[in-house]
């Protein structure tokens, strides 16, 4: 048996989970920082990184508590070692580290995107074949991975601009919702009709597999510039300066049917280029399983969407509390490593651009 402390700071979640091999969740404690860049309209990297050390101590005590263990009942500490940013992910590595030194024991760096996949693969344990497609879709990722057994990747497309959870928090922002825009967007889909504004889906040049949402974002620019939109989305604004956290009741009642239809043709096409390009991968490798992670899979209407396509291998998603970033899939990920035996030394490096393939 072995029990992993995991720690994340990549981005404006802190958190620290202890986990028993791999799958046992002890404690996950996510100490969120919503409220700090809401009214920024997105994360401020400066503020992240003194929120992160505010709160790491906390954060990682309460792990341990509601664990009901002790440093010395750990095998080894996971941390975020990337993609994020620098100044978050430096928090958490460096009190990963801390502990390390001083109780003997060893440090494993995680990459963040393979912490994603294991959200879904801990829960799905003995479940899942191989070959296996992953969609990783969040606020800072879109990709698409083959995983062999073994968890060994290759990536096989990315978004060459936007991520899908970026698009959401930008088209939130530009039409006067708090941030993050994907939770608000998605709870106010189903109130409008996705067929009413048809937005063309992106084509790629080269890898048919690649993503982009750029165009989409600028779509909706578009259609809100020749629509006349300004006043509602400013009687939107007010209300959020006021109401941090409006209720979806609230945002009904300040949201025109018009709106409402934009706003779910924006997350029809969204899921479309999801699945479109889901499908041809998953063919391509011959998939037997394929695995949705990362703060989007949160999205009610994505995994309507994944469950209705029908397609020739079981769709696994995390639970909405592994979907958005947390240290239990950290430590998870961890786990794999501990097995191989791949241990990082004191000198590993937080890295922004740490890539999974
Ligand atoms: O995985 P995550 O917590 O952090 C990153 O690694 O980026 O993902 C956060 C992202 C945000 O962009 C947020 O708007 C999006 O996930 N998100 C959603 C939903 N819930 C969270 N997007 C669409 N629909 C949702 N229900
Ligand atoms: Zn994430």
């Amino acid at each position: 048996m072995a029990r992993i402390l995991g720690i994340e700071s990549s981005c404006d979640e802190t958190a620290a989970a202890v986990v028993e091999d791999g799958r046992r969740v002890l404690s996950s404690i996510v100490s969120s920082q919503f409220d700090v860049h809401g009214k920024y309209g997105g994360v401020v990297p400066e503020l992240a990184s003194r929120e992160h050390l505010r709160a790491i101590t906390a954060v990682v005590r309460q792990a341990m508590e509601v664990a009901g263990c002790g440093y010395g009942d750990l095998d080894a500490v996971g941390v975020t070692q990337g993609p994020g940013l620098v100044g978050s992910l430096l928090v958490g590595m460096t009190y990963g580290k801390a502990i390390c030194y001083s109780r003997g024991l060893p440090l494993i760096g995680v990459n963040h995107i393979e912490g994603h996949i294991h959200a879904v693969a801990m829960e799905a344990a003995g479940r899942l074949e191989f070959p296996a497609l992953a969609l990783v879709v969040s606020g800072g990722h879109t990709h698409l991975f083959e995983i062999e057994e073994g968890f060994r990747y290759r990536l096989l497309g990315r978004t060459r601009d936007d991520a899908a959870g970026e698009a959401y928090d930008k088209v939130g922002k530009l039409l006067g919702y708090n941030y993050p825009g994907g939770p608000v967007l998605d709870a106010l889909s189903p109130y409008g009709n996705g067929r009413a504004v048809r937005f063309s889906p992106a084509k790629m040049k080269g890898n048919a597999l690649d993503f982009s949402f750029s165009g989409l974002k600028t779509a909706v620019l578009r259609w809100v510039e020749g629509h006349g939109m300004e006043e509602e989305i400013g009687r939107r604004k007010e209300f959020c300066k006021t109401n941090p956290r409006p209720s979806t009741a609230e945002w009904l009642e300040l949201t025109p049917q018009a709106t409402l239809d934009l706003i779910a043709s924006f997350q029809y096409t969204v899921i479309e280029e999801l699945l479109r390009r889901s499908e041809a991968a998953g063919e391509e490798i011959g998939a037997r399983s394929w695995v949705v992670s990362g703060g989007v899979a949160c999205n009610a209407g994505l995994r309507d969407a994944a469950r209705r396509a029908r397609l020739p291998f079981p769709v696994f998603f995390p639970t909405p509390a592994l979907s958005t970033d947390n240290a239990a899939m950290i430590a998870a990920a961890a786990f794999v490593k501990y097995e191989r035996g791949e241990f990082a030394d004191f000198s590993l490096k937080a890295q922004a651009g740490l890539t999974l393939a």
